[in-house]
């Protein structure tokens, strides 16, 4: 290390710093980019883990919405058919369960059928009154239905009818060729036909069977969530203004429907004008069925 400075010892305790400094800015620099690369791994790591936690609780929700459900059924929770794939979630289950033992209905009439009908025909032989129609257009799926029935010793008037496409222009998609329908109907149940054959195939519910809600009767349309079953409601809504329809926070998405007749309380006509197609409004009826 040659210097021409007067104090030579000065000039390579100089240098000498500057090479310290040095080191030091690449060891510092170092640990940072480390640190950043763990903090980057952890980040990844955690997102799968924050989508196994929600699963985890949706599984444990589930589990107890199913003994919930079992305990209002008074079965043992090995006695109720398996829920899953298409079967109505337990949640949805438990608020028909719930509507059918406080509404105590007369005539009750399903589309879709399947653990639901079990739970809708367990809760109606509770209540000793009422009779249930629910249509599938699959024989081998309501085959199944009838033997879940018959091991229970309940029963039902299960029907299989073909599907049509509709012959609503608001609703397009298939319709079950349903036409000897009850006069007068105080629970409709919309579960099927399956989206598959058209996202917004069971909006033609209302043409078909509404006009036959008692005053007071409710309808219910599983799988709200999806964004066929929401342009559903939203025609729903502006085709039936004497149904007040609310959304209910199942798991899947549960629209809970009422007719309320010609005399609209001024609460619910004043929120009604307020609120946005697909807005929830807060009534009576879905206060009657809080989860
Ligand atoms: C959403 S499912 C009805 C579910 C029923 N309400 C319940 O709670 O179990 C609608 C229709 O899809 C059909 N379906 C149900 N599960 C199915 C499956 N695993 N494969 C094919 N079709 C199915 C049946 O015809 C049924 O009526």
């Amino acid at each position: 290390m040659g210097s021409q400075t007067v104090d030579g010892a000065i000039a390579i305790e100089v240098r000498w710093s500057n090479l310290l400094a040095a080191k030091v800015w690449i060891v510092t620099t170092r640990a940072l980019l480390r640190l950043l690369w763990s903090a980057d791994r952890m980040v990844r790591h955690m997102i799968p883990l924050r989508g196994i936690r929600t699963k985890l609780d949706c599984y444990r929700r589930a589990d107890h919405d199913l003994r919930h459900l079992a305990d209002l059924l008074r079965i043992s929770i090995s006695e109720l058919p398996p829920t899953g794939n298409c079967a109505g979630a337990p949640d949805f289950l438990l608020l028909l369960a719930r509507a059918v033992l406080t509404e105590r209905p007369e005539v009750i009439v399903e589309f879709g059928s399947g653990v639901s009908t079990f739970v809708l025909a367990k809760c109606l032989e509770m209540n000793g009154t009422g009779r249930l129609i629910s249509f599938d257009h699959s024989p081998a799926f309501a085959e199944l239905t009838r033997r879940q029935l018959e091991r229970q010793r309940l029963s039902a008037d299960i029907r299989v009818v073909p599907l049509r496409p509709s012959e609503s222009a608001d609703h397009p998609g298939f319709w079950y060729d349903a036409n000897d329908l009850p006069h007068a109907i105080d629970l409709i149940i919309v579960d099927g036909p399956p989206a598959s054959l058209h996202p917004e195939t069971r909006g033609s519910a209302g043409p078909a069977t509404f006009a036959k809600l008692r005053n007071g009767g409710m309808v219910l349309l599983d799988d709200a969530h999806r964004s066929g079953e929401r342009k559903i409601l939203s025609r729903w809504r502006r085709a039936y203004p004497d149904i007040e329809f609310s959304n209910v926070d199942t798991m899947k998405g549960t629209v809970v429907g009422r007719r309320i007749g010609d005399g609209f309380s001024s609460e619910i006509r004043s929120a009604r004008q307020r609120s946005a197609p697909g807005e929830t409004i807060e009534t009576a009826a879905k206060g009657a069925l809080v989860l």
